[in-house]
């Protein structure tokens, strides 16, 4: 079961000492937000930002594109340090080539699903990703109610998962505390992006750690799980 804090709510004056924290805490990744303003109404921050936290930290970059026009990011971002990028179905035609161009730069993909979006629409590329990111919240900002409606696209996420033997990880975003953690986990989720119920935590180590046992009883053996905590080489330790 991974743990991926979203900074999206740190205080972004400390962004540096809020990555060290999240490192300190034990998180496995750390869930890097990036809006454009275009695709969703709110802008967060860009490869520079992620470049100059990447020496700090050996936590897994999980780099959550929300932008119109992923295309011209894909580098920058691989450049800047990213080991995952996720781009969202809604793309459609999009998505194939962009698959593929993320393979090609030796990163790890996601396909991200908003809320009205059907999960059928994912269906055609889920033997080509490494992960399926189920929006709980509509994409935007942190710190909005979860949407429990969409617990269903996780249960069919993970009955996809074992029908067809894929090894995707099954990542759930938005509204994730303590109590909707472990729904998702009884769904079938097996790696958490939280923001607001994680850093409004003044103990952020014990906040992860509490997550993570809460949502362990549901972890299911997977062949693949090791290789997705790999610490990064290069950054700090
Ligand atoms: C929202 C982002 C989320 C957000 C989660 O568009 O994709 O990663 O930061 O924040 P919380 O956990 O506060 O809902
Ligand atoms: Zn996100």
């Amino acid at each position: 079961m991974i743990m991926a804090p979203s900074p999206l709510a740190a205080n972004f004056g400390r962004l540096a000492a809020e990555t060290i924290r999240v490192d300190k805490a034990r998180a496995d990744w750390l869930h890097l937000d990036i809006m454009d303003g275009h695709f969703v109404s709110n802008i967060s921050f860009g490869p520079e930002v992620v470049r100059v936290l990447r020496p700090l930290t050996r936590l897994v970059f999980d780099v959550h594109l929300m932008c119109s026009r992923p295309e011209i990011l894909l580098i920058p971002f691989a450049e800047a340090g990213a080991n995952r990028i996720i781009i969202h179905v809604e793309l459609v035609d999009r998505v194939t080539p962009l698959i593929w161009k993320i393979k090609s730069l030796g990163l790890k993909v996601g396909l991200a699903v908003n809320p009205p979006t059907a999960i059928s629409n994912a269906q055609p590329y889920l033997d080509q990703i490494d992960q399926l990111l189920i929006m709980t919240v509509n994409p935007g900002f942190g710190g909005q109610p979860f949407i429990s409606e969409m617990l269903p696209k996780v249960q069919q996420a993970n009955t996809w998962r074992k029908e067809r033997g894929l090894d995707y990880r099954i990542e759930v975003d938005g509204g994730i505390n303590f109590n909707t953690a472990v729904e998702c986990a009884r769904a079938g989720a097996d790696t958490f992006v939280s923001g607001s119920a994680l850093f409004g935590k003044r103990q952020l180590k014990r906040a992860v750690k509490r997550m993570r046992e809460l949502v362990k009883p549901f972890a299911v053996e997977r062949k693949v799980a090791d290789k997705d905590k790999v610490p990064v080489a290069g950054g700090v330790g």
